[in-house]
């Protein structure tokens, strides 16, 4: 019968296909030409309408075991085109794990970043927030509110630098308040007792700006670190114990703190505090200009002017504010000589701390 003569060279070169594909796809494709819809045995079943009724069991017969065989030879072939293949795959993306692992620099906090957590911290411990206040300020928030009148020398004490428009005058907010870098971050006591409930515990720590040169005691560019309590019945006295239990927080145990009287414009009466010097113990020396002192922070009584300016009534409150230079506090804690050296991006340097 020639259908079955056919079916012999059919396997016969459907077995050999099979033997000689490479890899799976190519596996596909012989299995898809014999047995897809429009493979060789399919057409051959197809055909088998056209048989007598004796051949067709015999062709069917036939047909059916080399479809098994076909199959079965295809699926052991597939057997081992995997294995190779999965070999393969392992092998193109093998890793050599006695090489020397790739080290990763682990960076750290700045050590302004630090110390400007680490006074946040002891803060926090006796019931403040951390408030945060715009760098961009108008000359109302840094100075007016701030009872500083427009020919008042605290004006010049800080050089300050204006925000200009395109034409080169200096911008301005609805025509009359001066837009500038902030020179100090009192102005956030502004805008908190603007827009805080009553009592006020709140600390702003945060970036200012003066026309300053660079050199070891000045940056154009520094961090301060602002409080300011409202209250009834806050005295000096309350002033001086939370400043003097911050200073002993932050640098030790043993310092101690001394108050001088100073004029800020925004505090009646005002003072500076000095820590004792962390070098010498008190006694005096290089550092500290044999005064045995080293300064850290301004305070005082919040102005009553102040109040005006955000409708607090100063019969019925008073408080305290004060302002840390934090880059200051972080070289006096690790006695850093230059202030430069914080922002020199020098790894030998920063790795210390
Ligand atoms: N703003 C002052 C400065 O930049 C520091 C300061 C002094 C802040 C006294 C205060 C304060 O809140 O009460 O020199």
């Amino acid at each position: 019968m020639a259908v079955i003569e056919e079916l012999e060279a059919l396997k016969t070169k459907a077995l050999a296909a099979i033997e000689q594909a490479a890899d799976t796809s190519a596996l596909d494709a012989v299995r898809v030409s014999v047995l897809g819809k429009k493979g060789t045995l399919t057409a051959i079943l197809r055909g088998m309408k056209s048989l007598s009724p004796e051949e067709r069991p015999v062709v069917g017969k036939a047909s059916n075991a080399v479809r098994d065989l076909l199959e079965q030879a295809l699926e052991e072939r597939r057997t081992k085109l995997e294995a190779v293949e999965l070999e393969n795959q392992l092998e193109a993306g093998a890793l050599d794990i006695t090489l020397p692992g790739r080290t990763h620099n682990i960076g750290a906090r700045h050590l302004i970043t630090r110390i400007t957590d680490e006074i946040a911290e002891i803060f926090a411990g006796i019931g403040y927030h951390v408030v945060e206040g715009p760098e961009v300020e108008t000359d109302y928030y840094n100075f007016t509110a701030l009872n500083a009148p427009a020919d008042h020398p605290s004006r010049g004490m800080q050089d300050t630098f204006y925000v200009v428009d395109r034409s080169g005058e200096v911008a301005e907010v609805s025509g009359e308040s001066d837009v500038l870098l902030r020179t100090q971050t009192s102005g956030v006591q502004i805008h908190t007792m603007e827009t805080e409930d009553l009592p006020i515990y709140m600390i702003a720590p945060g970036k200012v700006y003066r026309r300053d040169v660079a050199d070891p005691s000045h940056l154009p560019q520094f961090n301060q670190c602002e409080g300011l309590v409202v209250d009834k019945g806050i005295t000096f006295g309350d002033l001086k114990g939370t400043l003097d239990y911050f200073c002993k927080a932050l640098f030790g145990p043993d310092r101690r703190t001394r108050f001088r009287p100073h004029y800020f414009p925004f505090t009646e009466p005002s003072a500076e505090v000095d820590v004792s010097c962390g070098i010498c113990g008190g006694e005096g020396c290089r550092f500290c200009k044999g005064t045995g002192w080293v300064e850290v922070l301004g305070c005082g009584m919040v102005d009553p002017n102040v109040f005006g300016y955000v409708d607090i009534d100063p019969e019925e409150y008073s408080g305290f504010a004060f302002g840390i230079g934090i880059e200051r506090v972080a070289c006096l804690k690790y006695d850093v000589p230059d202030l430069r050296l914080l922002l020199s991006g020098d790894m030998r340097f920063l790795r210390q701390f």
